[in-house]
């Protein structure tokens, strides 16, 4: 594992420019669960009953009293951990321009990483369905389910629920990334849902080595992954700062 951490550790030191791409396992060490495989969230929830924009329309206090509260209370007791931490030391090396991310959890900003596309929005803020008023998360007092906003709106999160299109600026920007770095640093997807699993592939077909961090193989692993890290996140980016301060 050594040769290959400092494989793409050499990598990296050669990088004009590093992207990442990063799903729920970079936040599986700071207590968010997963979405999928072991203690995964649709494992808990059907994300069709839950996280479709058509359950939301048609039974939003549901979908908030079993999903949402679930991810406000998560989401509150959660910080970043060594995974966010070392993404945000590379871009203080200069190795790392930006984190695309699907998840909605902040954590990337919360470390510091100063240049965050959030893929699949945030959970972070909340908008009202009528009046599009906007709202902190953390300040929503969930004594009314679902709450609601002063004009009587009830109120969402500003995430893509399934069923909804990825925002306009963030997949152009994210494609754009993918099909000019030199680098991408997959870290903590399952690589399974479009169009975020795409952008391996964009970035493979445009020549860049592609860096995988996981403690399970993905279907990228198989045809894209140049150097696949079999790991958690915290302790392989330990270990891959590590060894690129080692070369610089
Ligand atoms: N470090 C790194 N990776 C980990 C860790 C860890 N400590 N623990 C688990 N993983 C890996 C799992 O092996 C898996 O490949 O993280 C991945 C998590 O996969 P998913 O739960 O499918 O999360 P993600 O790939 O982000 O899902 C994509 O699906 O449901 C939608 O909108 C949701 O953004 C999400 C999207």
């Amino acid at each position: 594992m050594l040769e290959k951490i400092d494989q793409a550790a050499s990598a990296l030191a050669r990088a004009r420019k590093t992207v990442a791409l990063t799903g729920a396992g970079i936040s599986v060490e700071s207590g968010i669960p997963p979405f999928r495989g072991k203690g995964g969230l649709w494992e808990k929830y059907d994300p069709m009953k839950y996280a479709h924009i058509s359950a939301f329309e048609q039974r939003p206090d549901e979908v908030w009293k079993v999903l949402f509260s679930d991810l406000k209370t998560v989401m509150k007791k959660a910080g970043p951990n060594d995974g966010h931490h070392g993404l945000f030391r590379l871009e203080k090396m200069g190795k790392l321009q930006t984190v695309i991310t699907q998840n909605i959890d902040g954590l990337h900003q919360k470390a510091g990483s100063s240049d965050v596309i959030e893929f699949h929005g945030t959970f972070a803020t909340q908008s009202c369905t009528i009046c599009q008023r906007g709202f902190i998360t953390e300040q929503i007092d969930l004594a009314e389910i679902p709450p609601r906003c002063d004009c009587g709106g009830i109120l969402r999160p500003n995430v893509v629920l399934f069923g909804e299109t990825i925002g306009y600026d963030q997949l152009k920007r994210s494609q754009i990334l993918a099909s000019t770095c030199d680098v991408m640093l997959v870290v903590g997807t399952s690589a399974t849902v479009e169009p975020a699993a795409s952008l391996p592939v964009i970035a493979k077909r445009a020549g860049s080595y592609i860096i995988e961090i996981n403690p399970e193989k993905t279907p990228l692993s198989y045809h894209f992954s140049d150097a696949i890290l079999l790991g958690k996140a915290g302790s392989i980016m330990r270990k891959l700062v590590s060894a690129l301060e080692d070369i610089l």
